[in-house]
């Protein structure tokens, strides 16, 4: 497909599903991201030669919250394997809201039912590599810096935020505590979890990420491997059954791409390559960002949810 009716589809179904942004709204309970413009919808697609295709409102910057959870996981398998992740965080959805206590408390044995619920994430941050908070967020900073090629930045203002008002993800971190899962104090292991959850990001980076993960971990721009194929493997099948949190559901069987949400509004996804239909768009795969800060009930993008519908319908992405 030409890359202008590429960009012209683009533009067309992002003005079609702009309403849809009434079907949510910005996230209330972090006081920093109840004020977005609840109107925007933005999207970028990244191809196989680093060819990026936006529409919408594309120039935005916004903090990757729970989309830090899949990377988070991706890197601390990177750097310690696979079996130490796992032993640590299971790999079920849970059923229950992405901050609920319950599952953590019913699950036996005592883990973290997947590393995409804040329980689990709030772990797997603990773990990363390093002594210290600093250190280790200097290293997850740095694995994902390599990967999109420029330095990112904290959110101060979201960072905060958000420090002030976790009751819930602190009592989380007193039951992970009490069961040996962090390898910080809690106050510790809430700030690395936040200050990972309030990374600025563009949607030309998180398209960026998610094609690195639609291709096994191999930057197909820069001719080489991140991460290995076995770590991606795992981290899309947590995307396809726990990245949309209560919707992971209706989200395979309507759009079915591997992808995982955050309550800025923001949608990473990963289309594998696909060798049938050579007629339709993106064949060899390609990274997809959305950004449209009304979340619905499960704390996904509303509108950026059906974009994504229609943009997997039209062109044949799902993997299933
Ligand atoms: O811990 C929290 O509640 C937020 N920092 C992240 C939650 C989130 O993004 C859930 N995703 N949809």
């Amino acid at each position: 497909m030409r890359s202008e009716e590429v960009f012209e589809k683009l533009k067309q179904w992002v003005e079609d599903n702009r309403s849809h942004t009434m079907l949510g709204e910005p996230a209330q309970y972090i006081p920093a991201l109840a004020n977005q413009d609840r109107d925007q919808l933005g999207i970028c697609i990244m191809d196989i030669d680093g060819d990026t295709y936006m529409a919408g409102e594309c120039d935005v910057k916004f903090t990757l919250q729970s989309i830090s959870k899949i990377i988070s996981f991706v890197a601390l398998c990177h750097f310690k394997g696979l079996d130490f992740v796992l032993d640590k965080v299971d790999v079920e959805p849970t059923g229950e809201s992405f901050n609920s206590i319950i599952p953590f408390e019913i699950h036996r044995p005592g883990k973290p039912f997947n590393p995409l619920i804040n329980a689990g994430a709030i772990t797997v941050a603990s773990m990363l590599p390093g002594d210290t908070v600093d250190e280790k967020y200097e290293r997850f900073l740095l694995f994902v810096e390599g990967m999109i090629g420029h330095q990112l930045e904290l959110d101060q203002e979201v960072y905060e935020s958000e420090w002030k008002t976790a009751h819930r993800n602190r009592a989380l971190a007193y039951y992970l505590k009490e069961s040996n899962l962090l390898d910080l104090d809690v106050e510790e292991a809430l700030d690395i979890y936040i200050r990972l959850c309030a990374i600025c990001i563009n949607l030309k980076d998180l398209a960026k990420i998610g094609l690195v993960i639609a291709h096994d971990g191999y930057d197909p721009i820069e001719e080489r491997q991140i991460f290995s194929h076995d770590v991606a493997r795992i981290a899309k099948v947590l995307m396809v059954t726990c990245g949309m949190y209560n919707s992971s559901g209706k989200f395979a069987a309507h759009v079915g791409i591997p992808a995982k949400s955050g309550v800025s509004g923001g949608i990473l996804a990963s289309v594998p390559p696909k060798w049938h239909s050579p007629e339709k768009a993106f064949r060899k795969g390609c990274g997809i960002a959305v950004f449209s800060p009304a979340i619905d009930v499960n704390g996904n993008s509303a509108a950026g949810t059906m974009l994504l519908r229609q943009i997997s319908e039209e062109w044949d992405f799902s993997i299933f």
